[in-house]
């Protein structure tokens, strides 16, 4: 078997373990008795599944899809990259979603309690589907910072949810990407719970000056690779293969 074909086992040690007492909400989430193995049903992997026609014009451009008097404040970025398999094969067809805080570091959500002031311009989510070459692309503004009730005073450090759909329901990856450059990164207890820091370091975004828009917008490269020995650390896949 040659490598391009090999089938690469789950490194559990790539992700974070379910207990992680510095992330508070990890004492009561995780697990307290060994973990069962459930099949796949026919539903879950036959349907629902989504078509090219659901998605707006405007699903993937955050800086004007929720404005109304104008565009919303903040530094104005273009996030892009590719979804990837394990061989560095695109993966094509993928539906990426987004969501974040504002510029503020507040979220446009009913339970949010931060301070920071809501963008009326601003709604922070947005989606997109991987193109033949696995490629995907969105225009937003960069998220502030926010404290949450953690220890005393935690905050976490800029960035961008992403959930990945593949072909089936059942096929979802979540997981979250930052930014280059940032000091917060390394001092966020959510991050630290991520074991390996090459793994951390590939859920930072380059900045990448070649595809930059002069006089408009920064650009952040995020490739997203779904599995093998390069495997991006999705949060919602800590024990499943
Ligand atoms: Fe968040």
């Amino acid at each position: 078997m040659s490598d391009h074909e090999s089938f690469y086992h789950r490194d559990r040690s790539w992700h974070p373990p379910a207990f992680t007492p510095q992330y508070k909400t990890s004492i009561l989430r995780s697990p307290q008795y060994p973990l069962l193995s459930l099949d796949n049903t026919i539903s879950e992997m036959t349907g629902p599944v989504f078509g090219h026609d659901r998605l707006g014009p405007l699903d993937n451009d955050l800086i004007r899809n929720f404005a109304k008097t104008g565009d919303p404040i903040g530094q104005r970025i273009i996030v892009y990259g590719r979804v990837l398999d394990e061989n560095a094969r695109p993966v094509p067809g993928a539906l990426l979603e987004f969501w974040q805080a504002n510029a503020g570091g507040r979220y446009r959500h009913k339970k949010e309690t931060y301070l920071a002031a809501l963008d009326p311009n601003f709604g922070g989510c947005g989606r997109t589907i991987t193109d033949e070459e696995g490629r995907y692309w969105f225009r937003t503004i960069k998220p502030g910072a926010y404290p949450w009730p953690n220890g005393i005073n935690d905050w976490r450090p800029a960035h961008i949810h992403f959930s990945i759909f593949g072909h089936a329901f059942a096929q979802r990856l979540i997981t979250q990407m930052y930014f280059e450059g940032d000091p917060m990164i390394w001092q966020c207890p959510i991050v630290s719970t991520i074991p390996d820091r090459q793994a951390v370091e590939q859920l930072i975004a380059a900045l990448d000056r070649e595809n930059t828009l002069p006089m408009d917008a920064l650009a952040y490269k995020f490739d997203i690779v779904l599995r093998g020995r390069r495997s991006t650390m999705f949060e919602n896949r800590m024990e499943g293969n």
